[in-house]
């Protein structure tokens, strides 16, 4: 997938920007708080139409401005297309696909497909679990997008369990909570045998790109963590996991009703990173860390690069200077030629020898 062109009116600190770009590396330069992240995240907004930094599409407007604008040209299975989005408070999302105006924004998640790798990434195995959670949910998305139906019903049933939960117990309330419990068991179910596949997907992938970075010293293994584990039968993996969580979600209930929210299910599951048996999150070493997010990057570009036939596009934010040498050397080995990437750096150390280089100085960026 290339991004050729992009055009943005009133996002961050850009007033009026138009890029082309090249299909290789595109280095982006400038010294702090100029809209190098800016750049980046009007890219992943057409993929994600949410901000990576998780910010509101609001704050995404410029100052004193009442919309904003990304314009895209892009490449995807040999196809040229363009994809428009433009939100204001009034008239929220607006969307263009190859010229065509879209309802929905769910169902385009995806068309452009990116990777992110930021700081926050570095972080994520000893983050916190709804971090590594939204990783893993973010992942079914963007190579499944009509799966999001899934986990809006999940949340809009977790939301009203735990509102009737808070209200104390009564007759009436319990009533409600039947009707409940099992949407949230039904949506539940379905969420664990999406986990479970792409973690089964992701795990070979990641593995191979953990070995070739360390020489095979090491092996990195990933675990869902979850409390519906014991439940799962291969042969009818819905039906179990639902009646299972329904079992879970009846026991719990004198306990929810006490704590006034649901202590159990998805929405409080965790994956786990073990390297030759011991838990990243106890015993890794920052280094270790670091190698592990970047198989998981790795890992993640392969996996999207099998579903669709061809590589996301990479947005590398800020991670260059982190990752040493020979991670540095993976990571150029992965992109080589393949992988469209857009790289921000602060410096002028020149890390990919073909890069397209550009400037950006208070939101207005030139090609060097
Ligand atoms: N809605 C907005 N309207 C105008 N300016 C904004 C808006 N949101 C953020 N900015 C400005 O954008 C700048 C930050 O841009 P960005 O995060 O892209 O910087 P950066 O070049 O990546 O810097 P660093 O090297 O520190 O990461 C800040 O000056 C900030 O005030
Ligand atoms: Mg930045």
């Amino acid at each position: 997938m290339i991004l050729e062109e992009l055009k943005l009116t009133n996002f961050r600190n850009y007033g009026s920007a138009a890029i082309r770009w090249s299909p290789g590396v595109n280095m982006i330069r400038g010294d702090n708080a100029q809209g190098k992240t800016n750049l980046l995240e009007a890219i992943a907004f057409l993929s994600t139409f949410v901000s990576f930094r998780k910010s509101a599409a609001a704050e995404l407007i410029k100052k004193d401005r009442d919309f904003f604008l990304i314009r895209s040209a892009f490449t995807a299975a040999s196809s040229p297309r363009t994809l428009n989005v433009a939100y204001s408070a009034e008239t929220r999302y607006k969307i263009r696909l190859d010229g065509e105006e879209k309802r929905r924004a769910a169902p385009l998640v995806g068309i452009l497909n990116t990777v992110v790798f930021s700081p926050d990434d570095l972080m994520l195995m000893k983050g916190r679990p709804d971090d590594r959670r939204r990783f893993l949910d973010g992942e079914i998305v963007q190579t499944a997008p009509s799966s999001q139906v899934i986990f809006h019903r999940y949340q809009k049933a977790l939301r009203q369990r735990n509102a009737v939960l808070k209200g104390g117990f009564s007759r009436a309330a319990a009533e409600l909570l039947n009707a409940y419990d099992l949407q949230l068991a039904e949506n539940g179910a379905m969420i664990l045998i999406r986990r479970k596949e792409i973690l089964e997907r992701l795990q070979p992938l990641v593995r191979l790109a953990h070995r070739r970075i360390t020489g095979g010293s090491e092996e990195l293994r990933l675990t869902y963590e979850g409390g519906l584990e014991s439940f799962f039968e291969k042969k009818h993996p819905f039906e179990s996991w639902r009646d299972g969580f329904l079992e879970r979600l009846k026991a719990a209930r004198e306990t929810d009703f006490q704590r006034g929210f649901t202590s159990f299910g998805p929405h409080r599951d965790d994956i786990r990173f073990f390297i030759n048996d011991d838990d990243i999150r106890r015993f890794g070493s920052q280094g270790q860390q670091r190698t592990a997010s970047l198989a998981l990057k790795i890992g993640e570009l392969e996996l999207m690069k099998g579903q669709r036939g061809e590589y996301p596009i990479l947005l590398l934010d800020d991670v260059l200077s982190e990752l040493d040498e020979s991670r540095r050397e993976a990571l150029i080995s992965v992109i080589n030629g393949k992988v469209q990437t857009f790289v921000t750096d602060t410096g002028s150390e020149k890390i990919f020898q073909d890069a397209v280089e550009y400037r950006v100085k208070s939101g207005e960026i030139r090609p060097l």
